[in-house]
């Protein structure tokens, strides 16, 4: 029985914003409420990675790695959590491991001490290289799985994809949960299953997208889970984490009790009220996204969706969108059933969206072909034979981590820079340039 406190990891200032208010947070919007939250007895605050660095550079005229300093020089006390798409770092393919090693050495140096690495795919080959620079550089390494839902994600398989990432030197794990897919009661299960066969600590991270995550949390709690992710009730629920102050209230008084002070969230929160208003006010944003429970039935979550529809509406077919309700989970078991989650997601979801615009694989984009090749990994399943066939003909698929094939990138990256104009960029200059080179570039031109 765990009866020690539960830990909160709040999420305010990443994943709160970036599902709720499209990544707009400024360092700005931030900076006047640090103190207080550096005060405010979490377990860690999430603030950087996802999608922040490319918001950063992309929409806020920010330099990431300005952000990251700023927001350490003002936690002193709470350890600054980042999310890390394995081989992928913060983009959508994969990078050499030259490139891998000296962002997340960068990222420790300038403030992290908690990464959370995961892989799309659940390949653990593909957090190898991360988790081993994440420990070298001596941040907390939290290994995550994906959580979804097919005939190739039982608890067990869960299971044994933790064992692997404490084998590889995992100080915890996450059950990411990234479309509030995970019920409450199979959150109780899963969390015992884990603890039972684990020592180290368990984190879950739901989203509010089905309406269950408050009661995920509670079952979770119940069986033990060590750390959830919560954010401040401005930047939570709809398809965010469950709010941070509605937990806090629920544990009051129990043996699991957070031991967090309600009046002093409360403050926060207000705070944070404002910056909400604010940035949909500066970003037009739509300010009410409601719950959908619908993704329990398609697995789709609510953000993808819209940008699906809004595909069809450029291809002249949103007319078929009820079509493409049934296709989704189609292609996704034609593809091996890869959790949909960045960028997987976005690949079963374009190829669903050509095949009932044009026709069954009549069109193939080339992230499907790689998909298919195992260039992104292994699939939890087979890709069908016939999809396979059409996708790539007779040639290969490859069965080894697919980063082994790709040569060193910094040097070449240094000199491309050097040539665009920056021979004397430093090391995190250079590594947004790896990641992003158009809003790298277009960011130096104006500020370096
Ligand atoms: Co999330």
């Amino acid at each position: 029985m765990n009866t020690t406190p539960v830990k909160i990891v709040e999420t305010v200032l990443r994943d709160g914003h970036q599902s709720l208010a499209a990544t707009r947070m400024r360092i700005t919007d931030m900076v006047p409420v640090l103190e207080e939250l550096d005060d405010m007895g979490y377990y860690a605050l999430e603030a950087w990675g996802g999608a922040t660095f490319d918001a950063c550079l992309r929409f806020l005229d920010e330099d990431p790695w300005e952000r990251l300093r700023t927001l350490k020089k003002h936690l002193q006390k709470t350890p600054i959590q980042m999310l890390l798409r394995g081989q992928n770092i913060l983009g959508y393919s994969h990078y050499a491991d030259d490139v891998v090693k000296e962002f997340v050495k960068r990222s420790v140096d300038n403030g992290v001490s908690i990464i959370r690495i995961f892989d799309a795919l659940n390949d653990t080959r593909n957090m190898e290289c991360s988790m081993r620079a994440a420990k070298e550089a001596g941040a907390h390494v939290q290994g995550a799985f994906v959580y979804t839902i097919s005939p190739y994600h039982k608890d067990e398989d869960f299971l044994k994809v933790a064992q692997e990432l404490v084998q590889m030197g995992a100080d915890s794990i996450c059950i990411k949960d990234m479309a509030g897919l995970l019920s409450p009661y199979n959150a109780e299960k899963l969390v015992r299953t884990l603890k039972s066969q684990l020592t180290v600590p368990i984190d879950i991270h739901t989203h509010f997208t089905s309406g269950m995550g408050d009661m995920t949390y509670l079952k979770a709690i119940e069986a033990g889970v060590d750390m959830i992710d919560t954010a401040l009730s401005p930047f939570a629920q709809s398809t965010g984490q469950p709010s941070t102050e509605a937990i806090v209230a629920t544990l009051q008084g129990h043996p699991r009790d957070t031991g967090i002070e309600l009046t002093k969230l409360h403050k926060a929160a207000d705070y944070f009220r404002g910056v909400k208003t604010q940035l949909v006010k500066d970003f037009g944003l739509n300010d009410n996204i409601p719950i959908d429970p619908k993704v329990l039935t398609f697995q789709i979550p609510g953000g993808m969706l819209s940008n699906l529809l809004n595909q069809m509406k450029e291809m002249g077919s949103a007319d078929k969108y009820p079509e493409l309700l049934e296709e989704m989970p189609r292609v996704r078991a034609e593809l091996g059933y890869p959790p949909l989650v960045t960028p997987t997601s976005q690949i079963v979801g374009s190829m669903a969206a050509l095949n009932v615009t044009l026709g069954r694989y009549k069109m193939i984009p080339n992230e499907v072909k790689d998909l298919v090749r195992g260039k992104y990994g292994r699939t939890p399943a087979q890709i069908d034979p016939e999809v396979k066939k059409l996708a790539i003909g007779d040639e290969p698929q490859i069965d080894h981590r697919p980063a082994d094939d790709i040569a060193p990138q910094m040097e070449s990256l240094k000199a491309k820079l050097a040539a665009a104009g920056y021979p004397n960029a430093d090391l995190d200059d250079v590594l947004s340039y790896a990641l992003f080179p158009d809003v790298a570039l277009a960011y130096f031109k104006k500020h370096r």
